[in-house]
């Protein structure tokens, strides 16, 4: 069937793609492969992680992992975008980025774990999206100047950099995820994936006989459920009716037997326009505070102040004994104030509330001193770290499953990606199909 499926697919085009029992088969089982289903993140590879990338992120991913379609990739083509100069160590630190992924619990029978550049379609829609994409859209982000300044030793006047949140979204995209767990920090590139994705959409999603196809998968979902899409389009179209624009909308999403690119067109066909080639994604913000590092300021690597996961006991010890706290509290006999201290804003991501009390009361008061109230926050970190480090000892010593694991990985999200390439090339005119 595939080989007739492809000859019949390069004359008929897409309308094949309607009638091919194949292919509704083939719906039917990606039906829970709905753009809403899907999440996507990534990181860049920056080596070793820490409790700070943990509950700021990883964290959450081990969570929805089991709630929705997870791709999980790092960011190698990211990496280059500032750090063209500097690039022996970006292999090493994407093999630490996945390991520490594979420690905290992040599973590659839940998740699709990948490298970005072993996926050539994340290049490939980049470049399609380019084709749309107004410059003055991307030199608005505001990281393009920020960063530019912020790293002024490096020369960061490249086409890639000011590419880099496209590039951005061309990840997203490529999976037609409609959610993306990131930090505020992100939510800018978030919004130029939704409005490229918008202007895609608008410039290439009319393809010819759209209204036919359209009609065609309304019949897929069956009589009743046929009858209740019409009615509420009509309703939307004939009297603005925004409720049953909503209404068919929150049903379209309900459809068990529908293949992503009907969804997707019949979402477009209800507003009267082209087919959504390309669904726009929502940031999935974590509402975690963040982490302080050792010194107060926030973690992170470059500071020189983080725990990193899997960090000895010993030296997860040390660490949060020589850990700032509030300033003011010279002598053990001051009182102190947990709501200025970078210890507490710890005991408050690894505490339960009797030992944040207890903390906090016994600092106000001066009945415990720092080293007392660190205490806890040591055992509750080593507790939480004892699994990371105990599954991660499997990877560390045998780079060849990791290895597996990332190559299995690929092959799961270009199989993905391809799709909606092959879409975005034949909504775009050059699918030659
Ligand atoms: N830009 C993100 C960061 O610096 C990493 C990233 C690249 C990403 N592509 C992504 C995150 C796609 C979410 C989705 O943190
Ligand atoms: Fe911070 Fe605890 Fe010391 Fe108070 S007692 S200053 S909360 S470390």
């Amino acid at each position: 069937m595939p080989y007739l499926l492809n000859q019949f697919t390069r004359l008929r085009g897409q309308a094949l793609r309607l009638y091919c029992p194949d292919h509704s088969h083939r719906s039917v089982s990606l039906s829970s492969n709905d753009s809403d289903q899907r999440v996507l993140s990534g990181m860049r590879p920056t080596g070793r992680l820490h409790i700070g990338h943990y509950h700021g992120a990883l964290k959450n991913w081990v969570r929805l992992q089991h709630e929705y379609e997870c791709f999980f990739f790092v960011a190698d083509y990211h990496a280059l975008t500032t750090h063209y100069q500097v690039t022996e160590n970006i292999e090493q630190y994407t093999f630490e980025t996945v390991v520490d992924w594979l420690a905290v619990g992040i599973s590659p029978s839940a998740a699709t774990i990948f490298v970005q550049s072993k996926v050539p379609e994340h290049t490939e829609l980049h470049l399609m999206l380019s084709m749309v994409t107004p410059l003055s859209w991307l030199e608005r982000v505001p990281s393009y100047k920020d960063q530019q300044n912020h790293m002024a030793d490096k020369d960061l006047s490249t086409y890639g950099f000011l590419g880099y949140p496209l590039l951005q979204a061309a990840d997203i995209l490529a999976y037609r995820a409609g959610h993306v767990p990131v930090g505020g920090d992100q939510v800018a590139h978030l919004e130029l994936a939704r409005a490229v994705a918008r202007r895609f959409n608008h410039v290439f999603g009319r393809e010819p006989q759209f209204a036919e196809y359209a009609e065609l998968a309304i019949d897929k979902m069956g009589k009743r459920a046929a009858r209740l899409y019409r009615q509420a389009r009509k309703d939307y179209l004939e009297r603005g009716d925004s409720d049953a624009l909503a209404r068919a909308r929150a049903f379209l999403g309900e459809q068990q037997n529908l293949s992503i690119g009907d969804q997707e067109r019949l979402y477009g066909y209800l507003e009267g326009g082209g087919r959504i080639v390309l669904p726009e994604p929502k940031e999935l913000l974590t509402t975690v505070p963040t982490v302080p590092g050792l010194d107060g300021r926030k973690m992170s690597k470059s500071y020189g102040n983080a725990i990193r996961l899997r960090e000895k006991p010993q030296v997860v010890e040390q660490q949060v004994r020589t850990m700032v706290t509030d300033p003011a509290r010279k002598r053990r006999s001051d009182p102190g104030n947990p709501a200025v201290c970078p210890v507490f804003a710890l005991h408050d991501i690894y505490s339960a509330d009797d030992v944040k009390s207890w903390a906090a009361e016994g600092c106000r008061s001066a009945a415990i001193g720092c080293v007392d109230c660190k205490a806890p926050l040591i055992d509750a970190i080593n507790v939480e770290q004892a699994p990371f480090i105990e599954r991660a000892e499997q990877f560390e010593n045998n780079r060849d499953l990791v290895r597996t694991i990332l190559v299995d990985g690929a092959e799961r999200a270009r199989d993905e990606a391809r799709e909606t390439l092959d879409d975005v090339k034949a909504a775009a005119g050059i699918g030659h199909r």
